[in-house]
């Protein structure tokens, strides 16, 4: 509507300071909406990860402190990414299975310090333990689906055992969420969460994360037998109808809480995910989406603080309850002030 020449809505006048941009922001992000990814090796000592920039390989004791530090910073939970020695990796990843592995140690020593004080998500799937670097058994050039689901189940039973409460089935083969489910209860873990990550797709932007735990190396001997890219499982980033399907698949399963991957690339199908099954949806900023601003940061072409709450911010815009990400510690200090 016009009085005059003046138009009567200036939306400009809501920007005018600070206080009222406050005031009228629709989108907020707390501490309490992050969780953060921890790696943890068999080392002592902690080890930088060149290709993400902040983010070390952890001794367990420094996961816990990490996990400690979490806590008081208001993030809800963790997540444990396992790097695993090479001489515990095999075919058929079934150091997955050993209730001494390092996500089963880390899980156990951090529910002993922190008890309910914090949650521990742990990744299900076999790429931190087969020599391949595949998330599921490999036989003939192909990936396994059922056989592989008989694995998750045990290894799902596995970190539950060890004092996990969420597990997160982040393998994309079929039908898992509902076996998993069922094998938990079976088991007497009817409270554990299931976390799928429903619609994961088959990203270049999981690259530092492989540097980082080591499979990039594997994927690359898989390479030779003509099955080096995790294109069979994961969804082609051209899909978005299929990416309500395999969330909707996962919800009729069981699932808790679901998960779309990576975040930045994918706001379209966490806004949908979000409206047309309206249950807690996470987003996963993965390590390529860390690592493109912490290097545009440190050579001068952004403000990396910024772009950080940015990114942040968005994608729980676009409909997300949660994020797991890098920048879970940096962020909740700044918006704690
Ligand atoms: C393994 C897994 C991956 C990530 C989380 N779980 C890598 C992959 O699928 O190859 C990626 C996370 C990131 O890039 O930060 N199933």
């Amino acid at each position: 509507m016009q009085t005059g020449s003046f138009p009567a809505t200036r939306l400009r006048r809501l920007r005018q300071h600070e206080w009222l941009r406050r005031a009228v922001a629709e989108t907020s992000l707390s501490p309490a909406d992050l969780v953060w990814p921890l790696f943890v090796h068999g080392h002592a000592a902690s080890e930088p990860v060149p290709s993400l920039p902040g983010v070390s390989r952890l001794s367990v004791e420094s996961a816990v402190r990490a996990a400690a530090e979490a806590a008081s910073l208001g993030i809800p939970a963790v997540a444990i990414f396992p790097v695993t020695d090479p001489a515990d990796k095999t075919d058929d990843g079934r150091h997955a299975l050993d209730p001494d592995n390092l996500a089963c140690r880390a899980v156990r020593a951090i529910r002993q310090e922190l008890a309910d004080g914090i949650g521990v998500v742990c990744d299900v799937a076999l790429d931190p333990y087969t020599t391949h670097g595949h998330d599921g058994l490999l036989r003939d050039g192909r990936i396994l689906n059922d056989e592989t689901v008989d694995v998750l189940c045990r290894q799902a039973v596995v970190l539950a055992e060890a004092g996990c409460q969420i597990v997160a089935p982040s393998d994309m083969m079929d039908g898992r969420v509902g076996r998993i489910r069922a094998a938990l209860d079976g088991a007497g873990h009817r409270d554990v969460c299931i976390l799928s990550y429903a619609a994961k797709y088959a990203s270049a932007f999981y690259g530092p994360f492989r540097d980082a735990v080591g499979s990039r190396a594997s994927l690359g001997t898989a390479a030779a037998l003509g099955v080096g890219d995790k294109k069979t499982y994961q969804m082609d980033p051209a899909n978005a109808l299929e990416a309500i399907r395999e969330v909707a698949l996962d919800v009729a399963e069981g699932a808790d809480m679901v998960m779309v991957k990576p975040a930045i690339t994918s706001l379209d199908i966490i806004h949908r995910v979000k409206r047309e099954f309206g249950l807690p949806t996470f987003a996963y900023q993965v390590s390529g989406e860390y690592a493109m601003i912490k290097a545009a940061a440190a050579n001068g072409w952004l403000d990396g603080e910024q772009a950080a709450i940015e990114s942040l911010i968005v994608i729980k815009r676009a409909g997300a309850d949660g994020i797991l990400t890098y920048f879970a510690p940096e962020a909740a200090r700044r918006l704690r002030g």
